[in-house]
């Protein structure tokens, strides 16, 4: 049975209208404020996917709507649950569904919302798979009970914590958070000054909507409009002033001091210049700047750079970190490790007054809560509950992830300030008794053991995630943001050195705060309940490795979906021990042993203990070369040969295999992946097809990621992440050339009727791809490639699969009559598949469009910057067309062919698309006669380019959208020159 998701019906559009609105701030899915994780997928697409593939091609598609819910008057489609008729219910409840990379788990918490019969998601990682135990098991299972006894216990947690008073005393009663930062011994004149990489306090305009918090790919410091004038909610920065021994900071606040809510204000951040009630503000030049290795003393204004090639400033915080551990240790006193070349600093305190903010400077006191939590420390030490486990000793990853261990962050108790530490540690010791008064009370109550204990299990498990997301949230490497949305550990794909970070209390309602994180948890939990709570589905949560599949023996499913990591895009291993270290304590117990504590089984022992009952330590030990990734640090750090590349792609195929070996025959496999480019379909082919022996039968582009390269009207790009849909049955051979000429001509009709479905763009583009890919990758065998040095499937990627693609998409627009050379093709595409954003003059192509076009149209980019026909601007290439917003269409196409330096008086033609040029140009202003006079000589002259030329201009008059300049340009020539009722081929096709 073809399915619908396999047809022109499935409404791509929609679905990604709604994605995009799920990943933006305000719209995301309320369980994924428990705890963050990388490349979560919008919740809608999911589902549509899923149902997709689920009923049949012929299914109406105002049904599907229906039953998945895109409505336009639905806001949030995801936070309803699909409506699924009695007998679609039937159909589901008999389909066994897996996800073999469930990460957050988007995929199975849509299929147990539709009701597919049985549901398996599987996770390498311990903490992705304690979290999917947390998202999909407890809450069907335990339903809203279980809401209030999280709720009940956070409060107990909570309780204990505040009258612990070793916590107690290392905070003001007053204070929400603690702006800490580093300061350094200065080279030059010996005193200590600190370092601020940014002086804003706060920077929020009048409107700028709720304070939301940064979900990963958030910019970190210093992001936010740089220059801006209107009325400000909050405008407060930090001055530094100087006495002869120290730097001391001083709060400007400018709501207080002119006594106003609202600040009208002019401010340009980057010149730090603030004007506002008729005065000059300067807001201090930031004095540390990392990536240019470069800061300045506050003393003696003397820049401090290094010696060599190491910059005293990384050296020293280096050395406070070794120092720190050999004062915990107990080999140097606390006066020692004050000494160090760098030490910490807090700056400010943030209080929270009625509604609003208040600013101070820190003072010598609170300076002095960090040295006695110090203690403290050194009181413990040997504590199992300090996480004394080593970072990834590596650099991974183009993002360069856990940069922050070049700065001696080396193990993940560093990670966190004294104050910092001592809380999360009493934060573990106190849900894990929590864990054992639930079990106790419910013993009390009657309950076995075994039941007892596992629903001590679940209730401990989300106190465990609150923590994990404070520890995230307060951290030396958790930005402070003049925005007031909250940065945290792992915003960007790795851990970074930052300056300004959050010390937050755990009690303040505070983004991050555990309080806080508590509360999130009962609405993530109550949306949970109410998802899954009457579904019919059998759920199971597997550790498990997707390249093996070992635990599912004989199993076979009817349907896969999944969405595997992208090449080295997250280092999710590593990465994520920063909650591993913090979950296996809140979940383990402590014993003794030898003299010695150490950490014992209790909940999840399978995550965070082996088979032989030994403690797994750190997840990029145990894991790290198996998790599918390209991360070429990490297999040097193993020792494993080969580039890792190569490593990526075995692991993919190693993955793909096994899920053919789990799949039905007529059971069918869905793929997300994270780029459109050629490089990518490279990587899934080998994978998919060579490997999986399947055959792709169709492809969607799926808005996923950052809403900024979302398909909305005037933001389309090429590289949007695509939805594979796979099928068994490879077989015999093929000639190349024939397959070739068969896609076309086939796919030219898709294209007309994924067109006449309303698809443009990049979904066009794709949704054409997936097509030209089912003739292709039919056959077990294609022979007679080109002889070229590139690897087969590339080869077939560059060469075939691309060039048969624009070829089908480009006929599909009826310019078959002229044979098309590759610079037309080129336009036309550009053209009608990418479109101009708003203001802009002309349209752009970011760096992948225009390689896949140039490789789908078979052009180089050089040769058509030397045929004026795109314009290259840093990384991307402006197309030269006629203008965008010109008063006249004359003045358009004028302007285009001054650009494309192309004289109309005696002009010096190059290609077909100067002759379209010209064409538009003199059709406009000049009487119709002489129009065609110098059309005919234009004819006589060039006649091979004026066919060409005739064919794009009845290409774009139908093509292009109303308001392209060029529609109406195309059209006057069109008339002009052709007798009236040809019409276009366009309407020639759908005859
Ligand atoms: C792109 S994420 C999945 C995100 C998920 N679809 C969501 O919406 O939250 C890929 C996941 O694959 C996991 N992974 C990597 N290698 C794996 C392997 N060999 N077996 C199982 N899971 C693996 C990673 O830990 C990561 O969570
Ligand atoms: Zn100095």
């Amino acid at each position: 049975m073809s399915t619908l998701i396999e047809s022109p019906h499935f409404p791509i559009n929609e679905i990604n209208e709604f994605s995009a609105g799920e990943k933006r701030g305000g719209g995301r899915p309320d369980f994924w404020e428990m705890v963050f994780w990388w490349t979560r997928k919008p919740l809608i697409g999911a589902r549509s996917v899923i149902a997709g593939a689920l009923v049949p091609s012929n299914f109406s598609p105002f049904e599907f709507k229906r039953l998945v819910r895109l409505w336009p008057e639905t806001k949030s489609p995801h936070r309803e649950n699909p409506s699924v008729s009695p007998r679609l219910k039937e159909h589901l409840s008999k389909v066994k569904l897996l996800d073999p990379f469930a990460g957050f788990g988007s995929i199975p918490l849509e299929a147990v919302r539709l009701g597919v019969g049985e549901v398996v998601a599987v996770e390498l990682l311990p903490t992705a798979y304690v979290f999917l135990k947390a998202i999909l098991e407890y809450p069907r299972e335990r339903g809203e009970r279980l809401v209030k006894d999280v709720e009940r216990w956070g409060e107990w947690v909570l309780e204990r914590l505040r009258e612990d008073p070793d916590v107690k005393e290392l905070y003001d009663e007053d204070v929400a958070v603690y702006i800490g930062s580093w300061e350094v011994k200065c080279p030059h004149c010996g005193r200590y000054t600190p370092l601020v990489g940014n002086w804003w306090l706060a920077r929020v305009p009048e409107r700028a909507g709720r304070a939301e918090e940064a979900e990963g790919e958030g910019e970190g410091e210093g992001e936010g409009e740089e220059v801006r004038s209107g009325a400000f909610r909050r405008l407060a920065w930090m001055a530094p002033y100087t006495s002869s021994s120290a730097v001391g900071i001083r709060v400007v606040d400018l709501n207080k001091e002119l006594g106003l809510r609202g600040v009208r204000a002019s401010v340009n951040a980057r010149q730090g210049r603030v004007e506002a009630s008729g005065r000059v503000y300067d807001v201090p030049r930031p004095n540390v700047d990392a990536r240019r290795e470069t800061a300045t003393c506050l003393l003696c204004n003397n820049a401090i750079r290094g010696v060599g090639r190491k910059w005293y400033v990384k050296e020293a915080l280096k050395e406070y970190n070794e120092n720190l551990e050999r004062y915990l240790r107990g080999e140097i006193t606390m006066e020692d490790l004050l000494k160090s070349r760098a030490r910490p600093r807090i700056l400010v305190k943030v209080k929270i007054v009625g509604k609003e903010l208040e600013f101070e400077p820190a003072t010598s006191e609170d300076g002095e809560k960090l040295w006695k939590a110090l203690k403290k420390l050194r009181g413990m030490w040997g504590d199992p509950d300090v996480p004394a486990e080593m970072f990834a000793p590596y650099q991974m990853g183009t993002a360069g992830a856990l940069r922050i261990t070049l700065w001696g962050f080396d193990k993940w108790y560093k990670l966190f300030n004294p104050r910092q530490l001592i809380t999360l540690v009493k934060l573990v010791k106190l849900i894990r008794e929590a864990g054992k008064k639930v079990e106790e009370e419910k013993l009390r109550e009657g309950w076995s053991r075994e039941e007892a204990l596992k629903y001590a299990e679940a209730v401990t498990t989300y106190l465990a995630v609150a923590l994990c997301k404070y520890a995230d949230y307060s951290s030396v490497a958790a930005g402070w943001n003049q925005s007031l949305i909250m940065g945290h550990s792992l915003s960007m794909r790795g851990i970074a050195m930052i300056w300004n970070y959050n010390d937050i209390a755990p009690w303040v309602s505070w983004t991050g705060a555990y309080i806080r994180n508590l509360s999130t948890l009962t609405e993530s939990l109550t949306f949970l309940v109410s998802a899954v709570s009457g579904s019919p589905s059998g759920v199971k949560v597997l550790l498990d490795d997707a390249t093996v599949l070992s635990k599912l023996r004989d199993e076979k499913f009817d349907l896969i979906v999944t969405d595997p990591p992208y090449r080295d895009d997250v280092p999710y291993a590593e990465l994520s021990d920063l909650y591993y270290v913090w979950l296996k304590r809140a979940l383990s117990d402590v014993e003794e042993s030898f003299g010695m504590m150490r950490l014992a089984p209790r909940f999840h022992k399978e995550a965070f203990f082996d088979d032989l009952g030994n403690e797994v330590e750190v997840q990029w030990k145990a894991f790290a070369l198996r998790e599918v990734s390209e991360n070429e640090g990490r297999i040097q750090h193993f020792g494993v040969k080969g580039n890792a590349f190569n490593h990526f792609k075995s692991l993919l195929s190693e993955s793909f295999k096994a899920m053919a070996s789990k799949l039905k025959d007529d059971g069918l496999l869905v793929t997300y992946y994270a780029h459109t480019s050629p490089e990518a379909w490279e990587a899934l082919l080998e994978a998919g097809w060579l490997s999986g022996k399947m055959r792709v039968a169709a492809a969607h582009a799926m808005a996923t990621e950052s809403t900024e390269s979302v398909v909305a009207r005037g933001k389309v790009r090429l590289d949007m992440s695509i939805v594979a849909v796979w099928r068994k049955g490879v077989e015999g051979e093929a000639l190349v050339d024939e397959v070739y000429a068969k896609a076309v001509e086939a796919c030219s009709k898709d294209a007309h009727e994924y067109r006449k479905a309303g698809l443009e763009g990049v979904n066009l583009f794709v949704a054409v791809l997936g097509k030209v890919l089912s003739h292709f990758t039919q056959y077990e065998r294609l022979i007679g490639l080109k002889a070229t040095d590139e690897p087969f499937v590339q080869n077939l990627v560059k060469n075939y699969i691309y060039p048969a693609t624009a070829e089908a998409i480009v006929r599909s627009y009826g310019a078959v009559g002229a044979r098309l050379s590759p610079p037309s093709m080129f336009y036309l595409l550009s053209k009608v598949l990418v479109s101009r954003r708003p203001r802009q003059a002309r349209r752009v192509l970011d760096r992948t469009s225009a390689t896949v076009l140039s490789i789908g149209t078979r052009s180089y980019l050089e040769g058509l910057e030397d045929q004026r026909i795109v314009q290259r601007e840093r990384d991307s290439y402006v197309l030269l067309e006629p203008r965008w917003g010109a008063r006249e269409p004359r003045d358009a196409i004028w302007d285009a062919l001054t650009v494309r330096e192309l004289n109309p008086r005696e002009p010096r033609v190059r290609t077909a698309i100067d002759v379209l040029h010209l064409l538009e140009f003199y059709a406009i202003t000049l009487p119709k006669e002489e129009f065609k006079r110098r059309a005919d000589e234009l004819r006589g002259r060039r006649p091979g380019l004026f066919d060409e030329a005739m064919a794009l201009a009845r290409a774009l008059a139908s093509g292009l959208p109303a308001g392209d300049p060029e529609r109406e340009l195309a059209e006057n020539v069109v008339e002009a020159l052709e007798p009236a009722g040809l019409g276009t081929l366009d309407s020639f096709i759908r005859r």
